[in-house]
């Protein structure tokens, strides 16, 4: 009857006590010279306590003392301006009201009851089977029940050192965590929570509950050491990757694992430009009382080589048209990255690479691409032939010019004789396609025809 029932119970009674305040009692009223009192005001009591609760007034007048509550009451007698009422089985928090009668208007009073109880269960959460020394190392703590929670705070202990503190906040069960380094003497050593329920304020103490303590296991399980004899590898040159790890430990590398545990695992390759940026992984595997542990390492091996131009990506014979935009497609590798430039032979003008630019007919002649970098360089010849405007061209764009001529006029013609203007239009399309020869030419050679 308790958790659901006091709530509402208590705000309706308060809202007819208002009630009642407001019409019954007009200020000024003679009875308000004298005090309800409800005793013990404000109490806090263990959970499922009975109590004493006296409500009095100081009116010699004083009748139909009366307490609303919605916990089972009794009387515990009575007398000249009081009443006493014995509640039994408090479980939780609630509000009293006592009302009365003095010279016949009516009064009332409150006291609201907190209820405490200590924690069901205190729990720290199981720890790793095995903690690696180095590691996060995270304890939680598990609270269930105790009241009233902002009261309660939960800390987490490392022996008697305090890891850390919180509330207990307002889930249930309510969980706090803490975060710590696992150190190597950590090993061995108990950890564990506490609650503490603080009721100073109230006069009473402080409650504390602890969980039973639980022992850490850690261990040193460091990452392979996987070394490059030569981080920065020349190509052609042999390479030789190891990883080696403690006694006991099983190492695999790039997927061959070692001879046997405690033992180091090689391989040897010949450094390609392939190779270049490679990445190599070990791991190793420590049987640590049952449990599997893993740790992996990995390496990334540099190889130096080129500069060399990439012939496929860079052609040796261009033939471009005078005046139009082009782009010189080269590229050359190597590690460290090459520098690539075109420089024409004789005038040593250079020549963009990878950007589009306008050609001209100068532009024709031998180019030398050369790719340099701190390990020498790579040159291409590169052979540039710019074409003028074709004479021969130019007749036959002259002579579609005249044809289109004769095809407009008539079309002209017809526009006049008030052909629809949509059909019209279509018909000087339908004109234009048929210059095939000379919409080959670049367009702005037409142009220039034309003006
Ligand atoms: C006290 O109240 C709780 C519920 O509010 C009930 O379960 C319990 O039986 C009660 N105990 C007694 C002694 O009345
Ligand atoms: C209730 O309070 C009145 C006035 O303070 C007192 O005279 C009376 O003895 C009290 N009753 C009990 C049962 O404590
Ligand atoms: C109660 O009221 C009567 C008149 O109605 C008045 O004579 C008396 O003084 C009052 N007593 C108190 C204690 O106010
Ligand atoms: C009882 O608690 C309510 C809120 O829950 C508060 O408004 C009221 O003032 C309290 N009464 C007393 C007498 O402390
Ligand atoms: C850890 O707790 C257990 C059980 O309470 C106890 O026997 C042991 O002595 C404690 N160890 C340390 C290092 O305090
Ligand atoms: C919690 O602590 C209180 C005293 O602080 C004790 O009376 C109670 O039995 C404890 N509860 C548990 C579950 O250990
Ligand atoms: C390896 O080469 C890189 C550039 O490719 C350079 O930054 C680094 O310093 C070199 N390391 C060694 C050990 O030579
Ligand atoms: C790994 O290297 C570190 C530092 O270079 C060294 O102290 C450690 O003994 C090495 N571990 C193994 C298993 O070789
Ligand atoms: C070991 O490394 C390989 C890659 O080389 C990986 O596929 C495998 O999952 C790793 N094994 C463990 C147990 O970490
Ligand atoms: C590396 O190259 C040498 C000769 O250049 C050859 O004998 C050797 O087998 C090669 N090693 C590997 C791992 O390919
Ligand atoms: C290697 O170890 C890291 C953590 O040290 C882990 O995140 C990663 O998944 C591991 N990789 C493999 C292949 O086991
Ligand atoms: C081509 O001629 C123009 C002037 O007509 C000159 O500015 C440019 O430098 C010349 N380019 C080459 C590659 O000779």
């Amino acid at each position: 009857m308790m958790p659901s029932g006091p709530l509402p119970r208590a705000c309706w009674t308060s809202f007819i006590s208002l009630l009642l305040v407001c019409c019954l009692l007009p200020p000024g009223t003679q009875g308000q010279e004298f005090q309800l009192r409800v005793e013990p005001q404000n109490p806090v009591v263990p959970a499922g306590e009975s109590l004493l609760v006296n409500c009095s007034i100081d009116c010699p007048s004083a009748e139909l003392i009366s307490l609303e509550t919605s916990l089972l009451k009794e009387s515990a007698g009575s007398g000249l301006g009081w009443a006493a009422f014995h509640l039994s089985n408090v479980t939780g928090d609630t509000q009293l009201l006592c009302s009365g009668f003095c010279n016949g208007s009516q009064m009332i009073g409150f006291s609201n009851i907190t209820v405490y109880r200590f924690p069901e269960r205190v729990e720290l959460a199981p720890l790793p089977q095995w903690q690696p020394v180095g590691e996060h190392l995270i304890v939680r703590c598990m609270v269930s029940g105790g009241a009233p929670r902002d009261h309660l705070t939960v800390v987490l202990l490392r022996e008697e050192k305090e890891l850390g503190r919180q509330p207990a906040g307002k889930g249930e069960p309510a969980e706090v965590t803490v975060t710590v380094p696992a150190r190597r003497d950590d090993h061995g050593a108990n950890f564990s929570c506490r609650t503490e329920l603080d009721l100073r304020s109230q006069g009473l103490g402080l409650f504390q509950n602890s969980s039973a303590p639980r022992k850490l296991r850690t261990f040193g399980f460091q990452g392979p050491n996987l070394t490059l004899r030569e981080p920065n590898a020349t190509e052609g040159t042999t390479v030789t990757v190891t990883c080696a790890a403690g006694p006991r430990v099983q190492v695999t590398l790039d997927g061959v694992p070692a001879a046997a545990p405690g033992q180091p695992a090689h391989l040897q390759l010949n450094a390609t430009a392939k190779d270049d940026r490679r990445t190599f992984f070990c791991n190793a595997t420590l049987e640590v009382h049952g449990v599997i542990l893993h740790r992996n390492r990995s390496v990334q091996l540099r190889v130096l080589y080129g500069p060399k131009i990439d012939r496929a990506k860079c052609p040796q014979r261009l033939t471009w048209k005078d005046r139009t935009m082009n782009i010189l497609q080269c590229q050359a590798r190597g590690n460290p990255n090459p520098k690539l430039q075109c420089l024409q032979e004789g005038s040593m003008f250079k020549l963009p690479v990878g950007i589009p630019f306008l050609v001209r007919l100068n532009y024709s002649g031998t180019y030398y691409c050369q790719a340099e970098s701190s390990r020498g360089t790579d040159i291409l010849t590169v052979m540039m032939d710019v074409q003028g405007r074709n004479p021969i061209a130019i007749t036959i764009a002259l002579g579609m010019l005249t044809i289109l001529g004769l095809v407009i006029l008539p079309a002209a013609l017809l526009y006049v004789f008030g052909v629809k203007k949509r059909h019209d239009i279509y018909r000087v399309r339908q004109s234009s396609t048929q210059l095939p020869l000379a919409s080959r030419q670049p367009e702005e050679a037409v142009a220039v025809e034309v003006s």
